[in-house]
């Protein structure tokens, strides 16, 4: 008998994401830092990105500076083993793609090697080296421009960027460069909507919003904000679940078990042959010498 009841879900891959851009089909990207939330992402989702914010989402960092790439490739490691369908992206975190090309290259071919199909990389113009690099290459890169966390010494703290004319245009000169550069997709982060719906109807590649309003090609966020299991969350974000409060009632629900007995029955337990259980209950612990 066939159990198969669900038609084939298509991979989604480059082409297919421009294709979508091209039918006004919205994409959808989160987070996935481990196995399981990549298990959790991956039927539902268009592109999964090992984040760089792993770092203040599980790794307990206050930035997103002190990731390496070290940590990116074990974390990517564990996502590519459940990831099936949605487009792999990997973070290049702080300093892995500003030295010079060929270390640039050398970091992000290891991802590639390691099973992510693109990577994502902060900044505009100033990186367009790199991004050159990285596309001749064959690595296919992600752009990410406005509220960069990278920055975040710069900005002065995580703030809407792209408000005053100089800045607005300047992001806008930045996407087209991107683009030009052989960028396959922009992350917006952090900008006016307006602001990201001008460059997202002036693009030919995808936009993929973060608090960038509505006129994006796509939206993402951050794993743990959608499933409610950050305790705080940027304006941008929306939780769809109590996911602290849920995860955080069962465990105490189980101590409480534990505590006054109830866990485990003998649903929970193995039993010995009965023949066992009578060489055990005759059995003397040994003299002590
Ligand atoms: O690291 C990250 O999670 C990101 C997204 C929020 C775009 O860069």
């Amino acid at each position: 008998m066939n159990h198969i009841s669900e038609p084939p879900v298509e991979r989604v891959t480059i082409p297919v994401l421009q294709r979508w851009k091209e039918e006004g089909r919205r994409i959808v990207m989160t987070t996935a830092y481990d196995a399981i939330t990549a298990r959790i992402a991956d039927p539902v989702v268009d592109i999964i990105l090992v984040g760089d914010s792993v770092g203040n989402v599980c790794l307990g960092f206050d930035n997103t500076l002190p990731v390496s790439v070290t940590m990116i490739n074990d974390h990517l490691e564990a996502v590519v083993r459940t990831r099936r369908n949605a487009l792999l992206v990997a973070d290049m975190p702080f300093l892995s793609f500003h030295l010079n090309p060929a270390e640039t290259i050398r970091n992000a071919g290891g991802f590639l090697q390691r099973g992510a199909e693109a990577v994502k990389l902060e900044g505009g113009a100033k990186r367009i080296e790199m991004v050159r690099a990285l596309v001749d290459s064959e690595i296919p890169v992600m752009g990410h421009l406005g509220l960069t966390p990278q920055s975040v010494n710069v900005m002065g703290g995580f703030k809407v960027q792209g408000r005053k004319a100089d800045a607005a245009l300047h992001l806008l000169d930045d996407a087209h460069c991107l683009q030009e550069a052989g960028c396959f997709a922009l992350v917006l982060e952090g900008i006016p909507a307006e602001l990201a719906a001008r460059a997202t109807e002036s693009l030919t590649i995808p936009t993929i919003g973060i608090g960038a309003g509505v006129g994006c090609s796509g939206q993402v966020l951050v794993f743990h904000d959608v499933v409610g299991l950050t305790q705080s969350r940027p304006k941008f974000a929306r939780a769809y679940a109590e996911g602290f409060r849920t995860l955080q009632d069962a465990l105490s629900r189980w101590v409480q078990d534990v505590r006054n007995g109830a866990f485990p029955t003998s649903q929970e337990s193995f039993r010995l042959p009965d023949d066992l259980f009578d060489a055990i209950t005759t059995w003397a612990p040994p003299n002590p010498t």
